[in-house]
């Protein structure tokens, strides 16, 4: 990148951010719903730190879960960090009990009948998803929003369960969703323009920021991050470093690569549980007990301070995966290793502006920067390829054998950016 273009990624980050609030196709006057009382359906990992930004900003939660135990758990964690926060001098105690108060923990499904947004975060599964909508069609009051928090899951099919799905969206929150300010709001093909201007305007109401997606597997940023993950799994494959891979990504600026996100968020994430089933290099490791950082060692070995050391046991693992499938092994020096694991992003993000799945460039670049830790300094994944140039983008691709978007390719051909 030129030093111009450096010197204006800090200008287009935030006018990025601020034209994300934008729906272009919704009049801004579209009136508003109220939201005053929140529903939110499971209490597990998501849905308590879902509810947690309401009851800081002092809207009413009622958390409904199937069982007494996860619900106990659920809230218990939620109290949790909350005093964590008054440890850490970023609440007081008074606050704290005021969030705490505004929270009703429930068994009762019927409880969410009160609710003007009811946001659902049980385990990713469409029929058990299905279901839930089903019966919130039947539960929840007239007007209310009724939102999924899937990460993958077709909200169409989704909405298509209800007699409303105008009332039907996506609000997907990252992990830990207390903390990360991303909120990817998906809009079906039938979601109301009130219920999504809502939905908008309350997204800094709760600290986060909001930008829409249309709906595509794994919407804007995971859509991406699954072609980074696929070119890391093929290069491990093909004899680079596991190390040396992430590390190609913290020389660039990201705050961890993709197999030290495995080891923090857990390899046995979506595991199926037999380790006596071993398929894949995951399997492998889970096998192995090498859950991740919580077990003390997954991809990597970890000490007391959690300071990670190649291990030679997951190497081997990777070596006999590799032989098994008769892959050569050859050395993959760093230009390679981040061209193939950003390159295709890139590419993904061109589709996804092609499909008119983000509005804008600029919003694909919102999505990674508050997201995914994509490196500020660079403007973001679309400001970063149109600065570096689209053409050397199209050149690495054909260069690896990879796709190229047609749209992609037009654009390099016009010498333009995204923008
Ligand atoms: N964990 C993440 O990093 C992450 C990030 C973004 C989105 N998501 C999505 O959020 C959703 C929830 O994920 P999670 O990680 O919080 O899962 P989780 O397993 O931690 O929690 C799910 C909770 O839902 C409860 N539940 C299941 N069926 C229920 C029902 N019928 N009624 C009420 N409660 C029920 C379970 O008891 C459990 O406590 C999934 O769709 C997931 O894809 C997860």
């Amino acid at each position: 990148m030129t030093s111009e273009a450096l010197a204006g990624a800090k200008e287009h980050i935030e006018t990025a951010r601020a034209n994300a609030a934008k729906i272009d196709d919704i009049a801004a006057d579209t009136a508003l719903k109220p939201i005053r009382q929140v529903g939110v359906l499971g209490a597990g990992t998501m849905g308590g730190g879902i509810a947690m930004n309401f009851l800081t900003a002092g809207i009413p939660v009622t958390i409904v879960e199937a069982e007494q135990a996860n619900l106990d758990k659920g809230v218990a964690t939620i109290r949790k960090n909350y005093e964590n926060s008054v440890k850490r001098g970023k609440m007081t105690r008074d606050e704290v009990e005021a969030a705490m108060a505004r929270l009703t923990p429930s068994l009762e499904f019927a409880d969410l009948g009160r609710a003007d947004l009811v946001i659902e975060a049980v385990y990713e599964n469409m029929d058990l998803k299905k279901d839930i909508f089903a019966k919130l069609d039947k539960t929840a009051k007239p007007g209310a929003i009724l939102a999924s928090n899937t990460s993958y899951l077709n909200v169409d099919e989704i909405a298509a369960q209800t007699a409303r799905p105008e009332a039907v969206l996506g609000m997907h929150f990252f992990s830990p969703a207390n903390i990360m300010k991303l909120l990817e709001v998906v809009r079906g093909a039938k979601t109301g323009d009130a219920e999504l201007a809502t939905v908008m305007d309350l997204a800094p109401r709760i600290g986060k920021v909001a930008v829409v997606s249309g709906v595509c597997p794994g919407f804007i940023g995971n859509r991406m991050l699954s072609q980074r993950q696929q070119q890391a799994q093929a290069m491990l494959m093909e004899g680079a470093a596991y190390n040396e891979i992430d590390d190609v990504l913290l020389e660039f600026g990201f705050p961890m690569g993709p197999f030290q996100m495995g080891d923090l968020a857990g390899n046995d994430v979506g595991w199926h549980r037999d380790p006596t089933r071993v398929e894949t290099i995951r399997d492998a490791l889970c096998a192995a007990g090498r859950l991740g950082q919580k077990a003390g060692k997954g991809w990597y070995d970890y000490d007391e301070n959690r300071q990670r050391t190649p291990s030679d046991v997951t190497r081997k693992i990777v070596a006999d995966f590799a032989a098994k499938a008769g892959k050569p092994q050859r050395a993959i020096g760093k230009d390679e290793i981040r061209e193939r694991l950003l390159y295709p992003m890139i590419n993904e993000g061109a589709k996804i502006l092609d499909e008119g799945m983000a509005q804008r460039p600029g919003d694909i670049d919102t999505v990674w920067l508050n997201g995914y830790g994509w490196p500020a300094w660079t403007g973001g994944p679309m400001y970063w390829a149109s600065h570096e140039g689209l053409d050397k983008v199209v050149a690495g691709l054909e260069r690896y054998g990879l796709e190229v978007s047609p749209y992609l390719r037009r654009k390099a051909e016009a010498g333009q950016g995204f923008d």
